[in-house]
């Protein structure tokens, strides 16, 4: 008995510590691959596809990808508002690895790197399905529920 919870809870942080995070360039094949997960897990599942034009206006965010033994599992994009805050947008982890703590590391990571940079607040528009991931990061929703790509959003917002 006592061997299986040894053997089973090191194994799990073990493969979470090899979780690496990397700027992404935009136009780069580590972009088209983040296109390609944030498509199926953010976009396909509603029936849409991201625009030439929606991926070019990204040339100003800063896309961060976090891997899994070279593989890209999860990522976001950080996206300037003004010098004070900025929006973090296109939270996606692959479908096999939701769950497992990923999507904090992202997170986590993603704050530490707008705070470097010297923003003060994180602003993000949460789709209902993520609004109590977000408040287990420490996020609080604004206002009134809103409709983005045709599904109920809230603003939620961190002093970072
Ligand atoms: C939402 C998403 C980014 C969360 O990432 P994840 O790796 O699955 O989440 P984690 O395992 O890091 O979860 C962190 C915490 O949030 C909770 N949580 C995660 N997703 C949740 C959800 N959809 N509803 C409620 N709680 C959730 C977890 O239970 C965990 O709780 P804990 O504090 O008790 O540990 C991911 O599931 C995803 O890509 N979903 C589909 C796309 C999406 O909705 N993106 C957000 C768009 S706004």
């Amino acid at each position: 008995m006592g061997r299986r919870a040894v053997s089973i809870l090191p194994l799990a942080f073990s493969s979470m510590d090899t979780l690496v995070f990397h700027t992404i360039a935009h136009n780069t094949p580590e972009y088209v691959a983040a296109v390609a997960l944030r498509h199926a897990i953010l976009r396909q599942p509603l029936g849409l596809a991201f625009s030439a034009q929606q991926l070019a206006a990204e040339a100003d965010s800063q896309h961060i990808g976090a891997y899994l033994e070279q593989a890209l599992v999860a990522c976001l994009v950080l996206k300037p508002i003004n010098p004070r805050q900025v929006q973090m947008r296109q939270v996606a982890v692959d479908v096999q690895l939701q769950g497992k703590g990923i999507g904090r590391r992202l997170v986590t990571h993603a704050e530490m790197v707008a705070r470097q940079i010297g923003y003060q607040e994180m602003h993000l528009h949460a789709r209902e399905s993520a609004v109590i991931f977000y408040q287990r990061l420490g996020y609080a929703t604004h206002g009134e529920p809103f409709t983005e790509i045709g599904i109920p959003h809230c603003l939620m917002i961190k002093g970072l």
